[in-house]
């Protein structure tokens, strides 16, 4: 299991136990991360997964591509250079001690 950190929006912080090859949006939705809806259900279609990389290893994370980064740029409220869908992170070791902010607005 990888350890992650969400922050919801009051503030609350989440520690989660992802496992290793799962989306990082199901391991939030397991635990019932509160801002992370995910209406699509992980197709980088609706942003309702949208999170802000606060804290992550460097090099762990590349910067999103292709239908994540449009979904990000057109769908996402308030996109920022951090943000992420978190259906499109697959979790892995390098995720180990990752702080995401739940993004929101939508
Ligand atoms: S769940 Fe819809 S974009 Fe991630």
């Amino acid at each position: 299991m990888v350890q992650v950190t969400f922050i919801e929006a009051d503030g609350t912080r989440r520690e989660i136990a992802a496992k290793e090859g799962e989306p990082l949006m199901i391991a939030a939705r397991n635990i019932g991360v509160r801002g992370i809806v995910a209406e699509c259900g992980g197709s980088a279609m609706c942003a309702t997964c949208h999170c802000y990389v606060i804290s992550v290893a460097e090099g762990a994370l590349p910067a999103p591509l292709g239908d994540e980064a449009d979904t990000i740029e057109f769908n996402a409220h308030n996109p920022q250079d951090n943000s992420r869908l978190t259906c499109q992170i697959t979790v892995t070791p390098a995720l180990e001690g990752a702080v995401f902010q739940v993004a929101t607005g939508r």
